[in-house]
């Protein structure tokens, strides 16, 4: 009987990756998913641990690690954000920075308060003396989706007016649409939580829509603070700070805009 030839040992290379893949890759997972917002490392680690995180279809244990650019990794079935060149940062503009990249009178921007790099632009924008929340982040897909007016993107301002109570006939005509020099505003929806102060919530972005609204009623707007941006919130955050959005914020803000195209 012929002797069986032996199988000839595969090429160094070839050996080199198979002990590759045996050792532990990537990154851990409650690294990833904590990169990613969903709360801190140990949050993250009781996710993993409850099953609901799935790796390439299998469900993931604690200590697992992966490669977030082949690895598919969800989370209660959602596919998670793998771009971990992208960011999404909200910040609380106070008065007197200018929501442009750069300002010839010299005037502080919104981007000297956040992180250098990556580069990052405001999405939409506030007025100088107007405060509160704006997103800014280097996705340019996202940033189009919500600043676009037709997004359906609400935002809701805390306005301070002058002349005391506003009537229920001036309430009135910010609801249904007030004439301005560039046309009719789109429906509004406006509360007085008290007398002189009104809360609008609009999805148009004119230029110093709120203020135009105000002062067509007699009531010129002597502070104005965004108090949300779809439906991220947030009465914690400092004015001057910012803070990453959650995956979930970003997640809700991208899918409010798709469903109303
Ligand atoms: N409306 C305004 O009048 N100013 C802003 O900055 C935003 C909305």
């Amino acid at each position: 009987m012929a002797e069986r030839r032996r199988r000839p040992e595969p090429p160094l290379w070839e050996q080199l990756a198979e002990a590759s893949r045996a050792l532990p890759q990537g990154e851990r997972l409650q690294k990833v998913l904590a990169a990613r917002g969903f709360g801190s490392r140990r949050v993250c680690e009781e996710i993993i641990a409850a099953g609901r995180v799935q790796v390439n279809g299998e469900v993931a244990v604690l200590g697992r690690r992966v490669d977030v650019s082949a690895d598919k990794v969800t989370v209660d079935g959602e596919p998670i954000g793998l771009r971990d060149d992208l960011v999404y940062y909200l910040v609380n503009k106070p008065i007197g920075v200018v929501t442009t990249a750069s300002d010839p009178q010299g005037r502080p921007t919104i981007v000297e308060l956040v992180p250098s790099e990556p580069r990052v632009f405001p999405v939409g924008r506030l007025d100088v003396d107007t405060e509160g929340l704006i997103v800014l982040t280097n996705d340019g897909d996202f940033a189009q989706l919500i600043a676009h007016p037709s997004g359906g993107i609400d935002k809701e301002y805390l306005a301070h007016v002058e002349n005391g109570r506003v009537s229920p006939a001036g309430l009135r005509r910010l609801r249904d649409g007030v004439e301005l020099e560039d046309g009719l505003t789109a429906p509004a929806r406006v509360s007085q939580p008290e007398a002189g102060v009104l809360r609008l919530t609009i999805h148009e972005g004119r230029n110093r829509q709120v203020r135009r609204m105000c002062e067509a009623i007699g009531h010129p707007v002597t502070r104005l603070v965004r108090t949300r941006v779809g439906s991220v919130a947030d009465r914690e955050l400092a004015p001057g700070a910012w803070r990453h959005l959650s995956l979930d914020e970003v997640r809700a803000l991208g899918k409010r805009t798709r469903m109303a195209h």
